[in-house]
Order: structure tokens, then sequence, then C-alpha cells
């Protein structure tokens, strides 16, 4: 994928929802991969910033065994677009706000996240924050399906 040593910023609104899963259900996949990357996640939004994620996603964590319940909400900086080589959106409003905040110079590769995952180019990780615990354990599919494809797009580059 790229010379560098790969570096991944997953990103959705708030950082307590989407982002968090994404984040966690990827450092399960590329531990098991024994891959080296640096993961972490953020929210184009400022209205969760310290907080932990929500109580929902924590839920559908510890079930899936990975406690994300020390994570704290953080907001997209300039910085991050120097410091990640991959930007990953759950959605295309946060892909949009992405390429707005974006430098000139910003050598990542932003993308929506689900372009990685063959059969799913352009669709977004829908948003369950006003949504059910159930939406929250599609979340986490989603998230797991993603974090599998980048692990193999990661192992052959
Ligand atoms: P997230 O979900 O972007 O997946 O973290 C949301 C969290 C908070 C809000 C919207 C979406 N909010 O409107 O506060």
């Amino acid at each position: 994928m790229s010379d560098a040593r790969p570096s991944v910023l997953f990103v959705c609104l708030g950082n307590i929802c989407r982002s968090p899963l994404a984040e966690a259900a990827f450092r399960i996949e590329a531990d098991r991969a024994g891959l080296q990357i640096d993961i972490d996640s953020a929210g184009t939004g400022d209205w969760h910033v310290g907080s932990p994620p929500d109580p929902r996603s924590v839920a559908v964590a510890r079930e899936a065994g990975v406690d994300i319940a020390h994570l704290k909400a953080r907001q997209v900086t300039r910085e991050d677009f120097h410091r990640f080589t991959h930007i990953l959106a759950m959605d295309h409003s946060n892909l949009a706000d992405l390429h707005e905040l974006a430098p000139h110079d910003s050598p990542a590769q932003i993308a929506l996240l689900l372009d990685h995952v063959p059969g799913r180019e352009g669709a977004s990780i829908a948003d369950p924050y006003y949504g059910s615990q159930e939406n929250f354990e599609e979340t986490w599919q989603d998230a797991i399906a993603a974090a599998e494809a980048l692990v193999g797009k990661f192992s052959t580059s």
C-alpha cells in the first residue's frame, strides 16, 4: 500500500460510536496478523472531546473481548494529515469534511473505510447514535469486515 510504515486514523463524527469500534477491530486483527501499525481514531466534531465511547459501543466491544472504555474522544487535527498514511472515514459526510480540512500538501490517503472491503466500495457505515443496540452490533460487524480486509491489504504491501 505504501513504502512508509502504515498508520491508520479512523474518523467518524463524534469519535464515540463508530470510529472507536473501527479502531478496536483493526487493533485486534492487526495484532493477530503480527502487523506493526500505528492506529488511532478521531471525530470531525468537537461535542464529545474528552468523553469515553458511547456505552453501547463499550458493550459491543466487551462482548468481543476488548475493553475500549479507557478511550477518550478527540477531534481531527491538521497534524493528523501528516502523521497518518491512511485516514478512513465512516461515511460520505465525514469524507467531505476530511477533504475540506486536509492541508494541500497532505500525503495521507483519504478514503471511505468500506472502500477497502470488496463489494462495498462507496458504502457508508451507518451512524448508530440514534439507533438501538442492534445497530451497534451491525457497526461492529462492519468494523470487523473492514479490519479483515485492511489487514489483508497491509499484509501484501
Ligand atoms: P459517531 O456517532 O460519529 O459514530 O461517534 C455520533 C456520535 C454523536 C453524535 C452523532 C453521531 N452527536 O450528534 O452528538
